[in-house]
């Protein structure tokens, strides 16, 4: 497997590991790195897109979704814009579907009403933009500006697919009809993983200023005073969340927030997206298969407001997006701030639920390879967690390549989720990266674990 942050014994010790090509074989290299990461991104984009017939891919499955049509063109012309045309100063492909497929001119709601290129079209679009663009790659010296050092721009748009290659396969679990997608299980549980660790209080590294691929919003790197708290080991599992249910959790307003209350009457919440009664218990329906929810599995499809009321019925609350991170990075021998939880080492199979290897999350203590220097488990991968902050810029924030990235969005609308889920690539997933989304929002693979003060 190409590893996206070849280990660099000349890397200087430092808060980060940084990604340095100059000390791992020059351009030549980072090259072939940036090139693979391009096709495992295209790979994946390929089998979520081959998978349904052409009605499903015109199909809009839920209003908040795109058609999956719609995504296919829209990574084309992201790579377009940025590589080909940005990066490579090439003439345009398709300048006049450049509107079509700008995110921030159509609503999700209304892309299946766009004129919007066939699946046929979208297809040879893409390649047509991916032959060029690998064309660019092989011309640019990856260095001498801000947006091409360390192939930036190139990480950029790879991040960009496997974000949309996520999305996409939040479309199948929202697609009806039958299972059209396949993966083996995730690993068992290696042994059990319960109750909470005690995180020492102090400071700690949050974000980074040297990430090769980090985005503007996990930058820059700064020292943020943490108290002591506790957090769960886990995340919260299906057994515990059915416990909540079984509690009357849904129908008492002592646990909600009053925004959360309102929420849940509204929308009618009274469990997980996906999960039906079943007898005494529950199932949950997965890609098209419907089973009993397994009890030791994490709990995923809620939403921040039931993530919330879940914490308070525990006597706990979820934790700030610092205490989040600390738990994940803080190695408290060194006092410095691992990119991962386990180290500096970009994820394999033994570390995390990435990457759609298995569609569903791992049961708690599936991963012992994984387990941070405080001993908190499966904070990557397996489930996307809501914390209590809102998205904002951290200090020092400055906008790059262009506020629509993230700048646009700070303010009290998001919460942030953090880790990752097994629907993320791990080119798209870091110890300091930071997701975002409405409290209302289920649909994503969203669950969470919950933190006390200490
Ligand atoms: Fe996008």
């Amino acid at each position: 497997m190409t590893e996206l942050f070849p280990a660099d014994p000349a890397a200087p010790a430092g808060p980060t590991a940084p990604l340095d090509p100059a000390a791992a074989a020059g351009t030549d290299r980072l090259r072939d790195l940036v090139a693979a990461e391009l096709g495992r991104a295209r790979d994946r984009t390929t089998v979520l897109t081959e998978a349904v017939d052409e009605g499903d891919l015109i199909r809009q499955h839920s209003p908040l979704m795109s058609p999956l049509v719609w995504d296919l063109a829209h990574v084309g012309n992201q790579e377009e814009l940025w590589l080909v045309r940005d990066v490579g100063g090439r003439e345009p492909v398709r300048r006049d579907i450049d509107e079509l497929y700008d995110a921030f001119k159509h609503p999700r709601r209304d892309r299946p009403q766009l004129p919007l290129l066939t699946p046929a079209e979208a297809r040879r679009y893409v390649a047509t933009v991916r032959d060029k663009a690998l064309d660019v790659l092989s011309g640019s010296r990856l260095d001498g500006t801000r947006l091409v050092d360390q192939g930036f721009a190139f990480g950029m748009i790879v991040q960009h697919e496997q974000q949309h290659d996520e999305t996409m396969l939040a479309t199948h679990q929202l697609r009806g009809g039958p299972a059209v997608l396949d993966a083996p299980p995730p690993p068992a549980p290696a042994g059990p993983v319960q109750g909470e660790v005690l995180v020492p209080g102090g400071p700690f590294t949050m974000g980074t200023s040297t990430e090769a691929w980090a985005l503007d919003n996990e930058r820059p790197a700064h020292q943020v005073v943490v108290p002591a708290f506790h957090i769960d080991r886990a995340p919260v599992t299906n057994a515990e969340y059915a416990a909540f249910i079984d509690d009357g959790g849904y129908d008492d307003p002592r646990w909600w927030s009053p925004a959360g209350w309102d929420h849940r009457q509204s929308a009618g919440l009274a469990a997980p997206l996906h999960w039906a009664r079943d007898g005494d218990g529950w199932s949950y329906t997965r890609f098209g298969r419907t089973q009993r929810i397994v009890p030791d599995e994490p709990v995923v499809h809620v939403c921040f407001y039931e993530a919330e009321a879940y914490a308070a019925w525990a006597g706990k609350r979820l934790p700030t997006e610092a205490e989040w991170e600390k738990a994940a990075r803080f190695d408290p021998s060194t006092g410095r701030s691992r990119r991962f939880p386990w180290g500096d080492e970009t994820p394999t199979a033994e570390h995390a639920n990435l990457g759609q290897r298995h569609l569903r999350p791992a049961s708690v203590g599936a991963y012992p390879m994984g387990v941070s220097p405080l001993g908190v488990h499966q904070l990557i991968g397996d489930v996307w967690e809501w914390v209590s902050t809102d998205f904002t810029g951290y200090p020092g924030f400055v906008a790059f390549p262009y506020r629509e990235y993230s700048e646009v969005f700070f303010g009290t609308e998001y919460k942030v989720l953090r880790g990752g889920s097994f629907g993320t690539d791990r080119s798209a997933c870091r110890g300091t990266f930071r997701n975002w989304d409405y409290p209302i929002r289920r649909q994503i693979f969203s669950g969470f674990r919950c933190a006390r003060d200490a």
